[in-house]
């Protein structure tokens, strides 16, 4: 069977599943009045229930870190956000990468809401720049580890993309969106980042919502999503000690960053977990399995590159589970 082949993995859901990865522009009835009965909750529980998503599985209180009243302040902090904000603007500029899976999206459902993520994300980067403005910096390039996990590692399945790059990694981003907007001081920086931390939630909880549907359908993803995500464990181990290094351990914010680690680390976890793509825990896993996983993942990453790609929605969409 071909793993990450994501058109028979989308048929194989049942009609119950199916019914409930219908997104706002596709929605039936039923979705509406569920849409006007989230509208009614208090502003923090929208943010972490999406009315076509379902929510983020890992809440934002989970994913929330202590820093203890530390802060980033300015002047004196401009060069070190600035350093972090370059490695975010890289990211949000990675936004033109929906192009791809607005192409290759299985279901209406998904092109529609990559649209949708491409907008956002572009916007977000017109947000960064009005950061850079506020802060008095101006954009400077990327680490290579970021434009590795960013662009490097993109996803050559479907499967690949909604579990790696938007619930694990869109949802790492997340976290240190939680974390500047808890350590920054200037609210001006810091109402730009919640607005696009609400929409970043949506990202993550319909990567989350797909990939357990999709490991739902075939547990056999299951390993090969496991090992992919193992590598971001090592890759946000070396940034850490990078950051460390490269802005200073006496700062009163990131001398906790051993301690952020450990509970990124923590929420990778249960993330993997509540997705179906973990069983048990990540210290369950010797070393050997781990790289043996490892392996395993990224060889069929890249042999997936030369097989057929599955049929676009201009083949399919009669098919699709919105015109059912
Ligand atoms: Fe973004
Ligand atoms: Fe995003």
């Amino acid at each position: 069977m071909r793993v990450g082949y994501a058109r028979p993995l989308m048929q194989s859901v049942g009609v119950d599943q199916k019914s409930q990865l219908i997104s706002a522009p596709f929605a039936s009835s039923l979705n509406r009045r569920r849409f006007v009965s989230v509208s009614a909750q208090p502003a923090e529980a929208q943010a972490d229930l999406t009315p076509d998503t379902g929510g983020m599985l890992v809440s934002r209180q989970e994913m929330r870190f202590d820093f203890g009243g530390a802060r980033f302040r300015l002047p004196s902090d401009k060069q070190r956000l600035a350093w972090i904000f370059d490695q975010f603007l890289y990211g949000e500029v990675t936004g033109i990468q929906c192009g791809h899976w607005l192409y290759h999206a299985p279901t209406l459902e998904a092109a529609g809401f990559f649209a949708r993520q491409a907008v956002e994300e572009l916007s977000h980067v017109r947000q960064f720049l009005r950061i850079y403005d506020l802060i008095g910096a101006r954009p400077g390039p990327a680490h290579r580890i970021i434009r590795l996990m960013a662009t490097g590692a993109m996803g050559s399945t479907y499967a690949e993309h909604v579990a790696t790059e938007m619930a694990v990694g869109e949802g790492l981003v997340l976290m240190i969106f939680y974390a500047l907007i808890d350590t920054i001081e200037d609210e001006r920086v810091v109402k730009i980042l919640e607005s696009a931390a609400r929409q970043e939630e949506r990202h993550v909880a319909f990567g989350e919502r797909q990939t357990q549907r999709l490991v739902q359908a075939n547990p056999r993803l299951r390993d090969y999503l496991l090992g992919l995500n193992l590598t971001s464990l090592l890759a946000m181990d070396r940034l850490a000690r990078y950051i460390g290094k490269r802005l200073g351990q006496d700062h009163e914010v990131l001398r906790q960053i051993p301690a952020f680690l450990r509970r990124l680390t923590a929420v990778l976890e249960i993330r993997l977990q509540r997705m179906g793509v973990l069983e048990g825990s990540l210290a369950e896993i010797g070393a050997l399995r781990k790289v043996w996983l490892i392996a395993k993942s990224y060889l069929r990453h890249w042999s997936s590159r030369l097989l057929p790609r599955p049929k676009l929605l201009t083949q399919t969409y009669l098919d699709d589970p919105s015109l059912k």
